[in-house]
């Protein structure tokens, strides 16, 4: 019997910076999906416990978006870049919210990839089921969801340099929780807008430059309005995430509420990725006793919104939310 199992993530800073070679500062969580089965067979044929149809994939797929139901494209996603040349046979499990921006959907390719016996190394496997998902998805994401996934580590935040791929494990302090709360809202429109915003970006890497090496003098030199803000967003957060990352070395909690309500603003303002369901959660939140600061996490449009919060703080909200914990990355069992 093969058990793999490969975490969420949830993004403390640093976000929509990963697809221009940007800092990112995510944690694997301690929620997360199981694959549990047996190898063999000419197909990849995966039961879940909350989902009617089963995921049937064959060995040779090819486009991964023509398979049904919508959860197993991923299955397919992997399937169609790891070429295992024998299927498996098992089931899925899950403790992660599907859909609210905790990357359930890394946490499933991962968990496949070791599943179907994928010996890559931490950094290879993410960037498989980084493509599987752009496979299968076609949304063109960065390489954050699935290399924190497959490399978290107990107890850190994972300070990616997303140009260099270098991940340095930075503590979180004893004295601190965090949170994620569900705004309740679906992600909407993601897709689309995701797709969008990346092109912003492209856009103005092709008038400035590497948008990891740029200033913010040289954003004020695009010309395009919208260009220049979506620029904007990702060389201010790039610098942000360093902040917030030595804030958290020394404790600095007036450092970590800025950098984080700053990077909130950024995206609601600049990059225009939130809606006004995250922005009042975030505004309540920030309110609240013991709460060091909020933000929302991933890609926006809905979703989830990450909290930091003294130990032991009690919110006072009716959203579903979790008390997460930094968790090591993907293994197998
Ligand atoms: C999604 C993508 C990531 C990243 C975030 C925003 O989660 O999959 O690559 O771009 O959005 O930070």
């Amino acid at each position: 019997m093969v058990v793999a199992w490969a975490p969420g993530r949830v993004n403390l800073i640093g976000d929509h910076t990963d697809h221009t070679g940007g800092l990112v500062l995510p944690m694997a969580i301690d929620l997360g999906t199981t694959v549990r089965g047996e190898r063999g067979g000419d197909a990849v044929v995966l039961r879940s416990a909350t989902e009617h149809e089963p995921a049937v994939v064959p060995l040779d797929i090819d486009d991964p978006t023509t398979v049904t139901p919508g959860w197993a494209r991923y299955v397919a996603g992997v399937v169609a870049e790891l070429r295992p040349s024998s299927g498996f046979t098992g089931e899925v499990t899950t403790t992660l919210p599907v859909g609210a921006g905790l990357s359930s959907s890394a946490a499933l390719e991962v968990a496949v990839a070791l599943a179907i016996g994928s010996e890559a190394s931490g950094l290879d496997l993410a960037l498989a089921c980084q493509r599987a998902e752009q496979r299968a998805s076609g949304v063109p994401c960065g390489i954050m969801d699935q290399l924190a996934s497959a490399v978290g580590v107990e107890g850190h935040a994972l300070r990616i340099d997303c140009t260099t791929l270098e991940v340095r494990p930075v503590p979180l302090p004893d004295d601190l929780d965090v949170v994620v709360v569900d705004s309740g809202q679906p992600r909407e429109l993601a897709t689309s807008a995701y797709a969008e915003r990346a092109a912003a970006c492209q856009a103005a890497q092709v008038a400035i430059g590497p948008l990891a090496e740029a200033t913010l003098a040289d954003v004020d030199r695009i010309e395009d309005e919208v260009v220049r803000r979506r620029a904007r967003h990702v060389v201010s957060e790039n610098q942000r995430v360093d902040a917030f990352a030595s804030a958290l070395a020394t404790g600095d909690r007036p450092s970590l509420r800025e950098a984080m309500a700053a990077s909130h603003a950024s995206l609601r303002d600049d990059f225009e990725v939130s809606t006004a369901a995250l922005d009042a959660l975030v505004g309540a939140l920030s309110e609240m006793d013991g709460v060091i600061g909020a933000r929302l996490t991933g890609a926006g449009f809905g979703g989830c919104v990450v909290a930091l919060v003294e130990r032991g703080t009690t919110l006072d909200l009716s959203h579903s939310r979790w008390h997460v914990q930094a968790a090591a990355g993907a293994h197998l069992d």
